[in-house]
């Protein structure tokens, strides 16, 4: 199946993010100045749902904002994208999700995130099409997450971010389980018994695919300059889900996924995830590289 052809319902968060650019972070106590400030939309959900209509698949945002100002801005990037907006909600008195973000000079975050109406998304408001895929993430409760994978039945894949445990009914909905390594130690012995695809991202090392412990693939990241690491792994993760399901290898579309990811931390704020002309042609000028004698571009 093509890109084109994958349909994606991402059951997720929608935040604004408020991103301070700082030399360092702070130690607890201690006052920064200098730092400047940009505004970004953000969310996991929605930086996955980005990516993955980015890289040709036909999205729907699944969520839930406030009935503020902020809500128009935290959707502005999809909605200029062209992601299907119909399953978004307003809930009344309720604020749309806000993340407090730090970017210190080497690209490395720290976010604070006050969920707003992300935590209020109950399996309730849950409405959402039949698609291809589901991708989850752990910024809406767990009820919707498992509403949302038993109620579509396609390939269902959770990004266990950030680290919490996940319920045991919901892992064994999952085929495919992203998560790096801070996440995989919050699963804890939940994982002994999860069947499905594990990805467990590396940062700049890449990512290994595996199943039952064993390794299905692996993969390394190119080498950039980091601008800004936020959001990465909902690049992966989106890139991943879409070439998985449209029938790419596990090896290249694990190669893919870390690819995505690194282009996507070569630009500021958490949603400048790759179009698939922008992958191939990193792609292309890596193989170049190599064939003029270089290694890992
Ligand atoms: O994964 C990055 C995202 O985490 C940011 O966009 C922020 O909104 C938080 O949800």
């Amino acid at each position: 199946m093509k890109p084109e052809a994958v349909s994606v319902a991402v059951v997720g968060s929608v935040n604004l993010d408020l991103v301070a650019r700082v030399e360092h972070f702070p130690v607890p106590g201690e006052t920064i100045t200098g730092a400047t400030v940009d505004r970004h939309p953000g969310g996991k959900g929605a930086n996955q749902a980005l990516a993955a209509h980015r890289l040709g698949a036909r999205v729907y945002m699944i969520a839930c904002l406030g009935e503020d100002p902020a809500a128009e801005e935290a959707l502005a990037g999809l909605k200029a994208a062209g992601v299907n907006l119909d399953y978004c909600q307003r809930l009344p008195g309720e604020s749309t999700g806000l993340a407090l973000i730090l970017v210190s000079g080497t690209g490395e975050n720290q976010i604070v995130v006050a969920p707003g109406a992300n935590a209020a998304f109950h399996a309730e408001h849950l409405r959402m099409p039949r698609t291809d895929a589901v991708i989850a993430q752990l910024e809406v409760p767990q009820d919707t997450i498992l509403t949302a994978a038993q109620r579509n039945r396609g390939f269902f894949t959770l990004n266990a971010a950030p680290a919490k445990p996940v319920a045991r009914e919901v892992l064994v909905e999952t085929d495919l389980l992203v998560v790096n390594e801070i996440e995989a130690r919050a699963l804890g012995p939940a994982l002994e018994h999860y069947d499905g695809l594990l990805a467990t991202t590396y940062g700049r090392e890449g990512a290994v695919l595996t199943r039952h412990g064993q390794e299905v693939a692996q993969a390394e990241s190119p080498k950039v300059k980091a601008v800004d690491t936020t959001g990465a792994g909902d690049t992966f993760t989106a890139a991943l889900t879409v070439g998985l399901v449209s029938g790419m290898e596990p090896k290249a579309a694990l190669s893919r996924a870390c690819v995505a990811a690194a282009i996507s931390v070569t630009r500021p704020g958490a949603q400048g995830s790759p179009t698939l002309e922008e992958l191939d042609k990193f792609q292309q000028d890596r193989i170049e590289w190599w064939t003029r004698g270089g290694s890992n571009p």
